[in-house]
Protein backbone atom coordinates (compact mmCIF):
# COMPACT_ATOMS: atom_id res chain seq x y z
CA UNK A 1 0.00 0.00 0.00
CA UNK A 2 1.15 3.13 -0.41
CA UNK A 3 2.23 6.01 2.26
CA UNK A 4 -0.72 8.06 1.36
CA UNK A 5 -3.56 8.18 3.70
CA UNK A 6 -6.03 10.82 2.04
CA UNK A 7 -7.07 10.96 -1.49
CA UNK A 8 -8.88 13.29 -3.03
CA UNK A 9 -10.22 12.49 -6.72
CA UNK A 10 -11.76 14.98 -9.08
CA UNK A 11 -12.88 13.88 -12.37
CA UNK A 12 -14.34 15.48 -15.55
CA UNK A 13 -16.05 14.60 -18.52
CA UNK A 14 -12.64 12.80 -20.05
CA UNK A 15 -13.42 10.27 -17.90
CA UNK A 16 -16.73 9.44 -19.36
CA UNK A 17 -15.69 10.37 -22.94
CA UNK A 18 -14.71 6.17 -23.66
CA UNK A 19 -18.21 5.57 -22.20
CA UNK A 20 -19.28 7.15 -25.21
CA UNK A 21 -20.28 10.58 -23.94
CA UNK A 22 -19.73 14.04 -25.19
CA UNK A 23 -17.09 15.99 -23.45
CA UNK A 24 -17.84 19.88 -23.79
CA UNK A 25 -14.57 21.61 -25.15
CA UNK A 26 -13.07 20.18 -27.99
CA UNK A 27 -14.25 18.13 -31.56
CA UNK A 28 -17.58 17.87 -31.15
CA UNK A 29 -17.79 19.05 -27.89
CA UNK A 30 -21.07 20.21 -26.37
CA UNK A 31 -20.39 23.68 -25.92
CA UNK A 32 -19.84 23.39 -29.64
CA UNK A 33 -23.29 22.29 -30.73
CA UNK A 34 -25.02 24.55 -27.94
CA UNK A 35 -24.27 28.04 -26.89
CA UNK A 36 -23.97 27.97 -23.14
CA UNK A 37 -25.93 31.12 -22.49
CA UNK A 38 -28.53 29.36 -23.92
CA UNK A 39 -28.69 26.50 -21.79
CA UNK A 40 -26.60 26.65 -18.96
CA UNK A 41 -27.83 29.68 -17.19
CA UNK A 42 -29.89 30.88 -14.99
CA UNK A 43 -31.30 33.32 -17.27
CA UNK A 44 -31.33 30.67 -20.41
CA UNK A 45 -33.98 28.70 -18.04
CA UNK A 46 -36.15 31.63 -17.35
CA UNK A 47 -36.42 32.81 -21.18
CA UNK A 48 -36.58 29.47 -22.85
CA UNK A 49 -37.38 27.07 -20.27
CA UNK A 50 -38.49 24.32 -23.03
CA UNK A 51 -35.02 24.61 -24.74
CA UNK A 52 -32.99 24.07 -21.71
CA UNK A 53 -35.07 20.90 -20.38
CA UNK A 54 -35.12 19.74 -24.00
CA UNK A 55 -31.10 19.98 -23.34
CA UNK A 56 -30.81 18.13 -20.58
CA UNK A 57 -33.63 15.52 -21.68
CA UNK A 58 -31.60 14.78 -24.72
CA UNK A 59 -28.60 14.26 -22.42
CA UNK A 60 -30.30 12.49 -19.82
CA UNK A 61 -31.75 9.84 -22.85
CA UNK A 62 -28.22 9.48 -23.60
CA UNK A 63 -27.33 7.72 -20.43
CA UNK A 64 -29.17 4.70 -20.90
CA UNK A 65 -27.33 4.30 -24.15
CA UNK A 66 -23.30 4.12 -22.57
CA UNK A 67 -21.80 1.88 -19.94
CA UNK A 68 -19.16 2.53 -17.56
CA UNK A 69 -15.56 1.89 -18.34
CA UNK A 70 -12.61 0.48 -16.66
CA UNK A 71 -11.70 4.06 -15.41
CA UNK A 72 -14.74 4.23 -13.36
CA UNK A 73 -14.69 0.55 -12.40
CA UNK A 74 -11.05 0.94 -11.36
CA UNK A 75 -12.40 4.18 -8.87
CA UNK A 76 -14.78 1.30 -7.92
CA UNK A 77 -12.18 -0.68 -6.67
CA UNK A 78 -10.07 1.68 -4.96
CA UNK A 79 -13.24 2.83 -2.57
CA UNK A 80 -13.86 -1.25 -1.98
CA UNK A 81 -9.12 -2.11 -1.45
CA UNK A 82 -8.46 1.89 0.09
CA UNK A 83 -8.54 1.78 3.67
CA UNK A 84 -7.68 5.35 3.70
CA UNK A 85 -9.95 8.71 3.66
CA UNK A 86 -11.13 8.84 -0.31
CA UNK A 87 -13.30 11.64 -1.64
CA UNK A 88 -14.67 11.52 -5.22
CA UNK A 89 -15.79 14.89 -6.54
CA UNK A 90 -17.28 14.89 -10.02
CA UNK A 91 -17.88 17.44 -12.18
CA UNK A 92 -19.96 15.15 -14.41
CA UNK A 93 -23.64 14.85 -14.47
CA UNK A 94 -24.12 11.23 -16.04
CA UNK A 95 -24.53 8.00 -13.73
CA UNK A 96 -21.31 6.35 -14.71
CA UNK A 97 -19.53 6.43 -11.41
CA UNK A 98 -22.47 5.21 -9.90
CA UNK A 99 -22.97 2.12 -12.22
CA UNK A 100 -19.49 1.27 -12.24
CA UNK A 101 -19.74 0.57 -8.94
CA UNK A 102 -18.86 3.58 -6.79
CA UNK A 103 -21.47 3.64 -3.54
CA UNK A 104 -20.08 7.32 -2.99
CA UNK A 105 -20.11 10.53 -5.69
CA UNK A 106 -19.87 14.16 -4.91
CA UNK A 107 -21.76 15.69 -7.68
CA UNK A 108 -20.57 19.12 -7.16
CA UNK A 109 -22.42 20.15 -10.94
CA UNK A 110 -25.53 17.89 -10.16
CA UNK A 111 -26.87 15.02 -11.46
CA UNK A 112 -29.03 14.55 -14.90
CA UNK A 113 -31.30 12.02 -12.74
CA UNK A 114 -32.60 14.56 -10.67
CA UNK A 115 -35.16 17.28 -10.45
CA UNK A 116 -34.52 20.30 -8.18
CA UNK A 117 -37.64 22.53 -6.95
CA UNK A 118 -36.87 26.10 -7.87
CA UNK A 119 -39.66 26.99 -5.02
CA UNK A 120 -38.88 24.06 -2.23
CA UNK A 121 -35.24 23.21 -3.08
CA UNK A 122 -36.53 19.59 -2.88
CA UNK A 123 -35.22 16.92 -5.12
CA UNK A 124 -35.93 14.02 -6.26
CA UNK A 125 -34.94 10.77 -8.87
CA UNK A 126 -35.78 11.64 -12.40
CA UNK A 127 -35.69 9.54 -15.32
CA UNK A 128 -36.99 10.37 -18.46
CA UNK A 129 -37.60 13.70 -19.79
CA UNK A 130 -38.57 16.47 -17.25
CA UNK A 131 -41.13 18.97 -19.18
CA UNK A 132 -41.06 22.31 -17.73
CA UNK A 133 -43.64 23.51 -14.99
CA UNK A 134 -43.68 20.14 -13.50
CA UNK A 135 -45.35 20.05 -10.39
CA UNK A 136 -43.18 19.25 -7.24
CA UNK A 137 -44.22 16.41 -5.02
CA UNK A 138 -43.28 18.22 -1.81
CA UNK A 139 -44.38 21.94 -2.23
CA UNK A 140 -47.21 20.94 -4.95
CA UNK A 141 -46.08 24.25 -7.14
CA UNK A 142 -44.97 24.00 -11.07
CA UNK A 143 -41.19 24.54 -10.26
CA UNK A 144 -39.44 21.35 -11.39
CA UNK A 145 -35.82 22.09 -13.20
CA UNK A 146 -32.93 19.72 -14.00
CA UNK A 147 -30.78 19.83 -10.84
CA UNK A 148 -28.12 20.88 -12.73
CA UNK A 149 -25.54 23.77 -11.25
CA UNK A 150 -25.76 26.44 -14.14
CA UNK A 151 -23.06 28.79 -15.18
CA UNK A 152 -23.40 31.08 -11.99
CA UNK A 153 -24.74 29.19 -9.52
CA UNK A 154 -22.58 27.73 -6.83
CA UNK A 155 -21.35 24.58 -7.20
CA UNK A 156 -22.68 21.84 -4.71
CA UNK A 157 -21.06 20.93 -0.90
CA UNK A 158 -18.18 23.18 -1.62
CA UNK A 159 -17.41 23.57 1.97
CA UNK A 160 -16.67 19.78 1.98
CA UNK A 161 -14.61 19.61 -0.56
CA UNK A 162 -12.58 22.24 0.99
CA UNK A 163 -12.08 20.79 4.17
CA UNK A 164 -10.94 17.63 2.18
CA UNK A 165 -8.56 19.70 -0.04
CA UNK A 166 -6.51 20.98 2.70
CA UNK A 167 -6.76 17.77 4.59
CA UNK A 168 -5.33 15.24 1.71
CA UNK A 169 -2.30 14.10 0.55
CA UNK A 170 -2.95 13.39 -2.72
CA UNK A 171 -4.85 15.00 -5.12
CA UNK A 172 -5.72 13.06 -8.62
CA UNK A 173 -7.17 15.25 -11.47
CA UNK A 174 -8.63 12.87 -14.01
CA UNK A 175 -10.38 13.94 -17.60
CA UNK A 176 -10.72 17.72 -16.65
CA UNK A 177 -9.77 21.11 -18.99
CA UNK A 178 -9.39 23.08 -16.11
CA UNK A 179 -11.29 25.43 -17.19
CA UNK A 180 -14.35 26.42 -15.06
CA UNK A 181 -13.81 27.49 -11.48
CA UNK A 182 -14.17 26.69 -8.20
CA UNK A 183 -13.06 22.96 -9.79
CA UNK A 184 -10.11 24.37 -11.89
CA UNK A 185 -8.92 25.62 -8.20
CA UNK A 186 -8.75 22.74 -6.51
CA UNK A 187 -5.37 21.62 -7.49
CA UNK A 188 -3.74 24.77 -6.02
CA UNK A 189 -5.56 24.70 -2.87
CA UNK A 190 -4.38 20.57 -2.12
CA UNK A 191 -1.16 21.86 -3.22
CA UNK A 192 -0.98 24.81 -0.78
CA UNK A 193 -2.24 22.12 1.89
CA UNK A 194 0.98 20.22 1.07
CA UNK A 195 -0.44 17.21 -0.63
CA UNK A 196 0.93 15.35 -3.93
CA UNK A 197 -0.93 16.30 -7.32
CA UNK A 198 -0.97 14.41 -9.97
CA UNK A 199 -3.25 14.63 -13.19
CA UNK A 200 -4.21 11.83 -15.67
CA UNK A 201 -5.75 13.63 -18.86
CA UNK A 202 -5.87 12.74 -22.50
CA UNK A 203 -4.16 16.54 -23.24
CA UNK A 204 -2.23 19.27 -21.19
CA UNK A 205 -4.87 20.69 -19.06
CA UNK A 206 -5.39 24.58 -18.44
CA UNK A 207 -3.73 23.36 -14.66
CA UNK A 208 -1.02 20.98 -15.74
CA UNK A 209 1.70 23.26 -14.40
CA UNK A 210 0.26 23.27 -10.83
CA UNK A 211 0.38 19.09 -10.85
CA UNK A 212 3.97 18.09 -9.32
CA UNK A 213 3.20 15.04 -12.46
CA UNK A 214 1.14 14.91 -15.53
CA UNK A 215 0.35 11.43 -17.44
CA UNK A 216 -1.12 11.52 -20.96
CA UNK A 217 -3.38 9.33 -21.93
CA UNK A 218 -6.73 7.87 -22.13
CA UNK A 219 -8.25 7.11 -18.50
CA UNK A 220 -9.42 3.59 -19.53
CA UNK A 221 -6.03 2.66 -19.50
CA UNK A 222 -3.93 5.55 -16.93
CA UNK A 223 -6.72 5.00 -13.83
CA UNK A 224 -6.39 1.01 -13.77
CA UNK A 225 -2.76 1.37 -13.72
CA UNK A 226 -2.88 4.06 -11.71
CA UNK A 227 -5.04 2.73 -9.22
CA UNK A 228 -3.07 -0.88 -9.31
CA UNK A 229 0.22 1.33 -7.88
CA UNK A 230 -1.59 3.05 -5.12
CA UNK A 231 -2.90 -0.41 -3.78
CA UNK A 232 0.63 -1.91 -4.11
CA UNK A 233 -0.72 -4.64 -6.21
N1 LIG B 1 -9.26 10.10 -21.23
C1 LIG B 1 -8.82 11.11 -20.42
N2 LIG B 1 -9.07 12.42 -20.65
C2 LIG B 1 -9.82 12.71 -21.72
C3 LIG B 1 -10.34 11.72 -22.60
C4 LIG B 1 -10.02 10.38 -22.31
N3 LIG B 1 -10.46 9.37 -23.08
N4 LIG B 1 -11.03 12.36 -23.57
C5 LIG B 1 -10.97 13.67 -23.32
N5 LIG B 1 -10.23 13.90 -22.21
C6 LIG B 1 -9.91 15.18 -21.56
C7 LIG B 1 -9.66 16.30 -22.54
O1 LIG B 1 -8.27 16.36 -22.87
C8 LIG B 1 -10.09 17.53 -21.73
O2 LIG B 1 -8.99 18.07 -21.01
O3 LIG B 1 -11.04 15.54 -20.82
C9 LIG B 1 -11.11 16.96 -20.73
C10 LIG B 1 -12.53 17.39 -21.02
O4 LIG B 1 -12.59 18.79 -20.83
P1 LIG B 1 -13.99 19.52 -20.91
O5 LIG B 1 -14.72 19.09 -22.12
O6 LIG B 1 -13.73 20.97 -20.68
O7 LIG B 1 -14.83 18.91 -19.67
P2 LIG B 1 -14.68 19.29 -18.15
O8 LIG B 1 -13.27 19.66 -17.80
O9 LIG B 1 -15.30 18.19 -17.36
O10 LIG B 1 -15.60 20.60 -18.02
C11 LIG B 1 -15.74 21.14 -16.74
O11 LIG B 1 -17.30 22.76 -17.61
O12 LIG B 1 -19.01 23.29 -19.00
C12 LIG B 1 -18.70 22.99 -17.70
O13 LIG B 1 -20.15 22.09 -16.12
C13 LIG B 1 -19.40 21.76 -17.23
O14 LIG B 1 -18.60 20.13 -15.63
C14 LIG B 1 -18.27 20.82 -16.83
C15 LIG B 1 -17.11 21.77 -16.62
Amino acid sequence: MSDFSSIVILTGAGISAESGLATFRGPGGLWEGHRVEDVCTPEALARDPALVHRFYDERRATLTEVRPNSAHEALARLEREWRGDLLLVTQNVDDLHERGGCGEVLHMHGELNSALCAACGGRREWRGSLPPGSACAECGQAALRPDIVFFGEMPYQMERIEAALWKCDLFLSIGTSGAVYPAAGFVRTARHAGARTLELNLDPSEGSLFFHESRMGPASELVPSWVEEILGS
